[in-house]
């Protein structure tokens, strides 16, 4: 397990955790956007500054330069998702872009009137509007699990209720970014497809790649989804994880430079995955970015990182849920992501939010792009304070006496 003094260690390697800004603040929004080690920057620069040529185009060295930390970066991420082949990756700007580019190439083509599209309330809007749309333009049906409301898990009578043959598509998170909520996503896909020979499951791994170590053949899912941003790599980077078999059988969504084998006047052919799907000039300063910052959460090692966040995690919810003021919605199972979801009774989300920032704490307030879910749960809004491997149990005290202050401030008084 990762000591306090580890973590000490790990927060030099990172500029804004370990310099004197004009704000410094403890950072506890992770979930939204992670901060960068220098690695990661370093990474992007000497890019820019050594390797910068248009990738796949041009025979003149810095083209070829290009293409080899493009190429190189998706064995990498292959790897670093269990993945088959380095075919199987397409870069994307982030989820949200990898799962609309699902509902277009996939929900447009394969889905049909009668079909069901299956996904939870738990779901980020990134994966649950695109089907919204899938379902309108096709006539299928889209159909909730939904969760206890007391343990927060997925209501395996839901489960059981739902998933039928007419199952065509399961789109289910693997982590929620509001509840912390982790669905048995194998178990689930395997009973997915015991009841639909014809269905397509989909993950949303934004919360989940981050935090602990994914196996994408172990999962069989058909499809994965992730942001680098999450995992300490630069914005603009994401990938699409998806077998390869499947992604020859769609169609491209984007058209242009670098994704056709021939073109005439009158029609095109088309590469094979992943280059169909990789239209235009590609992000190759984000993908050495994102090489970097899987290097960097390899080297302190998965599992580590998944342990010690596990138990800061259980440290801030062993503190925060006696407090009789504060409603919390954290997921109970303490196998969970590292997210701290609550209201203070009487205050509105974003004046914790403000009055914490004003003592220097960044958590988040709103509804976290997970509408449904708030509604499901009779509230508007919550505030969340997300964890990272970087964050020290002495960050997690701060915030926990400041939540009394906000109380103070307000004029309750503290409990
Ligand atoms: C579970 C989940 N899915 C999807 C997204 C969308 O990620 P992005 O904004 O990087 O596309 C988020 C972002 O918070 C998320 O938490």
């Amino acid at each position: 397990m990762l000591t306090q003094e580890e973590i000490l260690e790990i927060r030099k390697d990172f500029p804004y955790l370990s310099q004197e800004w004009d704000k410094k603040i403890v950072y506890l929004d992770s979930a939204a956007t992670t901060q960068k080690p220098q690695g990661v920057l370093d990474a992007l620069t000497d890019y820019y500054k050594f390797q910068n040529g248009n990738p796949h185009r041009g025979a003149h060295y810095l083209g070829q330069v290009a293409t080899e930390v493009f190429e190189e970066g998706r064995q990498v991420v292959a790897d670093f998702i269990g993945a088959k082949s380095p075919n199987e990756i397409i870069f994307t700007n982030n989820t949200t872009q990898s799962l609309n580019t699902l509902a277009y190439i996939l929900g447009l083509n394969k889905v049909k009137e009668g079909d069901e599209i299956v996904i939870s309330i738990l779901e980020h809007h990134s994966n649950l509007i695109p089907w919204q749309y899938v379902a309108e333009k096709t006539g299928a049906k889209l159909r909730y699990i939904y969760i206890d409301k007391d343990s927060k898990e997925l209501r395996e009578e839901d489960l059981d209720q739902i998933l039928s043959e007419k199952t065509k598509i399961l789109a289910l998170t693997a982590s929620s970014n509001t509840l912390g909520t982790l669905p048995k996503v194998k178990e689930i896909i395997q009973k997915a497809k015991a009841k639909s020979k014809d269905i397509y499951t989909i993950v949303d791994g934004a919360q989940a790649v981050p935090h602990h170590k994914v196996d994408v053949q172990d999962l069989d899912c058909d499809f994965y989804a992730f942001s680098g941003h999450k995992l300490l790599a630069p914005m603009g980077i994401g990938v699409l994880y998806g077998k390869e078999e499947k992604l020859n059988d769609l169609p491209p969504f984007f058209y242009g430079g670098e994704m056709i084998e021939y073109v005439y006047e009158d029609h095109s052919t088309f590469l094979k995955a992943p280059m169909r799907f990789e239209a235009g000039t590609q992000n190759v300063g984000g993908v050495k970015g994102l090489v970097a910052a899987i290097r960097y959460l390899q080297a302190i090692g998965l599992d580590e990182i998944d342990a010690y966040e596990g138990q800061l995690t259980q440290y801030c919810y062993d503190q925060v849920k006696d407090m009789d003021f504060l409603d919390l919605y954290t997921v109970k199972n303490n196998h969970r992501g590292s997210v701290i979801t609550f209201n203070l009774e009487g205050i509105h989300p974003h004046d914790v939010a403000s009055i914490m920032d004003s003592y220097g704490i960044a958590i988040r307030s709103g509804h976290h792009c997970t509408q449904p879910l708030h509604r499901y749960l009779g509230i508007n809004a919550s505030c969340r304070a997300s964890l990272a491997f970087y964050n020290t149990r002495e960050e997690v005290d701060q915030f926990v006496t400041h939540l009394n202050d906000v109380r103070r401030m307000m004029g309750l008084g503290s409990k």
